[in-house]
């Protein structure tokens, strides 16, 4: 029997523990609420707000009496804006009808693993990853196969390496690219090997594509046409409002695959969430429609704040600091610094915060112990001062090993 205090849980919830970036970010609150000054870089969104046309929208969309149920696959005019974007940005052809509409991208990939995963089937997740990846499948009642990918070579997915990950019980293949938390871009080429891969052996192809505005080299873009010409009716897309647009709070993102699928997650959303609050949907859809200046220069911010910052992580004795070439995080190998005192990133996290106020995620939460994860979300000037702080821990506390 599975209890909690004498509660008797469900076995799916038994081992679930909330999630290392949050636990983390909670003990940075609860030392600013004690009034102690804290650099937090565990932070997974932006600091921006949302820009003020799409909260007039939203505004307008109340006062306007907006505020009754939207359909389960979510308001036609968002699901035609989702499909109009993709094809202005990546030149896909997805109708409208291949979009439903959810409560951001991870309750996108919550309703594609339960339409997609039977019990005990599985997904490959290449690792570090994200830990929702893992935990979601569980809970969908699918089993996560992880891939382990090393830093050594930027932390590349190739088709040959899933190829081998892929068993007689896959039903899917995890794709993040940029990835929370390596910032490693899956090469375009590979993309599309990946997509062919997915089809030839009857597995979906799950791209998670929260980041992919926020990519610092133009080349690495995704060739989605391709990607969605290759996979075919496998290819299936968890996507967001939530970091591009600075909504994260509003909950809207998509799945867009097949019409099945899509009809799948929609009827999931009927018995579940019904769709998420509509006017928050009808000020998405103005976002996705509008000028997209604002979405250029958050990627152009986070480039400028990547360049000033990671050279200092990388340059800390014992520290290794890959460039990430998209979204905002940076992930530093720190296995140098381990020490008996300091055996973990957890017990040096927490050491961390305590002497110098400098709040990060350690790598056990991503399956990649021996590495922080450190946000960019967070001004330029506070930035420096944390890794100013950082450089003074770590001549504080000297670790055996040195690079
Ligand atoms: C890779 C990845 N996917 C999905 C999400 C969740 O996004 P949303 O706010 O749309 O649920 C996050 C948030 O950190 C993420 O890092």
């Amino acid at each position: 029997m599975s209890t909690s205090g004498g509660v008797r849980l469900a076995p799916r919830v038994r081992n679930l523990e909330i999630s290392p970036t949050v636990a983390m970010a909670q003990r940075a609150h609860a030392l600013r609420a004690q009034g102690i000054r804290v650099y937090d870089f565990t932070v997974g969104e932006p600091d921006q707000p949302t820009p003020g046309p799409i909260v007039a929208a939203a505004v307008e969309a109340l006062k306007a009496g907006r505020t009754k149920y939207a359909p389960a696959a979510g308001l036609a005019e968002l699901r035609a804006a989702v499909a109009q974007r993709y094809r202005q940005d990546w030149g896909t052809s997805f109708a409208p009808e291949q979009v439903t509409v959810t409560v951001g991208a991870k309750q996108a990939l919550a309703q594609l693993y339960t339409a997609i995963l039977d019990r005990g089937g599985e997904v490959v997740v290449p690792t570090p990853h994200w830990p929702t990846f893992a935990e979601a499948a569980r809970i969908a009642g699918g089993r996560p196969v992880l891939l382990p990918l090393t830093g050594k070579n930027g932390y590349r997915l190739t088709a040959r390496s899933l190829s081998r990950a892929i068993g007689p019980r896959t039903r899917a293949v995890l794709v993040n690219s940029p990835s929370n938390p390596t910032g490693a871009v899956v090469e375009p080429d590979e993309l599309v090997r990946i997509a062919r891969l997915a089809r030839r052996r009857g597995v979906f192809l799950i791209l998670d594509d929260t980041y992919t505005h926020l990519i610092f080299r133009p080349e690495v873009a995704p060739p989605l046409d391709a990607v969605a010409a290759a996979a075919g009716d496998r290819l299936a897309v968890a996507g967001t409002m939530s970091k591009a647009y600075c909504m994260t709070g509003w909950r809207v993102g998509w799945v867009i695959g097949s019409r099945p699928v899509a009809a799948a997650c929609a009827a999931l959303n009927s018995h579940s969430i019904q769709s998420p609050a509509t006017f928050a949907q009808i000020a998405a859809a103005r976002a996705l429609r509008g000028s997209q200046k604002a979405v250029r220069d958050l990627a152009i911010e986070y480039r400028r704040r990547m360049i000033a910052v990671q050279p200092k992580v990388d340059a800390l004795p014992g520290v290794v600091c890959p460039e990430p070439e998209g979204g905002f995080y940076l992930f530093p190998n720190v296995e140098g610094r381990l020490s008996e005192e300091l055996p973990d990133t957890v017990a040096l996290s927490l050491r961390l915060l305590e002497e110098q106020g400098v709040a990060v995620v350690p790598g056990e939460g991503f399956g990649a112990p021996g590495h922080l994860r450190l946000s960019l979300a967070t001004p330029l000037e506070d930035l420096r001062e944390g890794t100013r702080r950082m450089a003074v821990f770590f001549s504080e506390n000297a670790g055996p090993r040195r690079r």
